[in-house]
């Protein structure tokens, strides 16, 4: 039987913001995009609306609730 190595990265997700990952290595978006990891902790965007896809720009502190996807 083989043994895959698999990685555990931490998963946190911030109310109304993004998520958090600690440990990943890449981040494959809605079209099949691999982006690497370069840090320990990246936040991924959860409201759609970053200029930074799939990277939260902070965008999301600044759109009304109700305009949220
Ligand atoms: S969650 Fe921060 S810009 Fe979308």
């Amino acid at each position: 039987m083989e043994v895959q190595d698999f990685d555990h990265p931490e998963v946190e997700l911030c109310p109304h913001g993004p998520m958090l990952l600690r440990g990943a290595r890449t981040v494959v978006d809605e079209h099949g995009t691999v982006h690497p990891v370069e840090r320990p902790v990246v936040a991924v965007c959860r409201c759609e609306k970053s200029s930074r896809m799939p990277w939260c720009d902070g965008t999301h502190k600044v759109i009304p609730r109700s305009g949220r996807s």
